[in-house]
């Protein structure tokens, strides 16, 4: 076993790629019987309240069920799906473009070192992903540059409510269903108990949106999504600014 395979994932997360890539196959299985996860990937890219024609980054893409929740909010844009997993892209370009066509295309890169030039999308949609950056705020810098001034950042990220309770709930749903579900159906249990540590981890909502303004985003906000998934789950949405301050102010 190599040193870097011996760590747990939440001590080595430019390993989770590649870890999606062994549940590629399975993964769209394992969230069809996740009630809800496509409406409410559906309902924030709604909440980014699109024109409909725009150019939109669909960052840590997967298997491309957020993708066509941006689609679906874009009859008339493009969206160009990234993520570090070419098992998970493969299956996002089965998905999808044979039905949208020259409406969306997948590149294989490394959120943390994305490679477009500087303002080269109206808006960014990251659904699932900013918790799995080794540095999150290094990465906001990024979307940041690549967002056209008045452009907005959308994140769809499970993030605990600033509750008592919120942190039980979430090892309950974890560890009682998700883990034990997902393992039967994947073969893996790796990435799940990543997943629930991850979460138990990654910023609540007041101080994510606080690393959002850190960035020099502005109107920055959290909405929970609805019903059972209040607790644990948001909608993150911010703005650069039309004039944004000369680099270096
Ligand atoms: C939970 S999946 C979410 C997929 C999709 N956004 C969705 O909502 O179904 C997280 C994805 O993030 C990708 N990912 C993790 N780290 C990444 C990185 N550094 N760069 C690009 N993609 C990454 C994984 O490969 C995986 O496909």
């Amino acid at each position: 076993m190599s040193k870097a395979h011996a760590l747990p994932l939440i001590e080595n997360k430019p390993a989770v790629p590649k870890e999606f890539n062994k549940i590629a196959r399975r993964y769209d299985l394992a969230t069809f019987l996740n009630q809800g996860y496509s409406e409410d990937l559906r309902l924030s890219a709604k909440r980014m309240g699109l024109r409909g024609d725009e150019r939109v980054l669909d960052l840590c893409c997967g298997t491309g069920k957020s993708t066509r929740a941006c689609l679906e909010a874009l009859p008339n844009g493009q969206v160009v799906g990234v993520d570090f997993s070419e098992g998970m892209l493969s299956v996002a370009r089965e998905n999808l473009l044979a039905t949208y066509g020259e409406r969306v295309s997948f590149q294989l890169q490394d959120a943390m070192a994305l490679d477009f030039p500087d303002e080269s999308f109206d808006a960014i949609y990251m659904a699932y992903g900013i918790r799995n950056m080794s540095d999150a705020e290094a990465c906001l810098r990024q979307l940041y540059r690549l967002l056209k001034p008045g452009g907005q950042v959308c994140f769809h990220e499970y993030s605990l409510a600033e509750r008592w309770y919120a942190r039980p709930y979430w090892w309950v749903l974890g560890y009682g269903f998700v883990v034990p579900f997902c393992t039967v159906l994947t073969g893996t249990s790796r990435i799940f108990r990543y997943l629930i540590k991850s979460v138990d981890r990654f910023l609540r909502p007041t101080a994510f949106v606080q690393a959002l303004e850190r960035t020099g985003f502005v109107r920055a906000s959290a909405q929970p999504l609805p019903f059972w998934r209040a607790p644990i789950l948001h909608t993150f949405r911010a703005y650069k600014p039309e004039h944004p301050p000369a680099a270096g102010k």
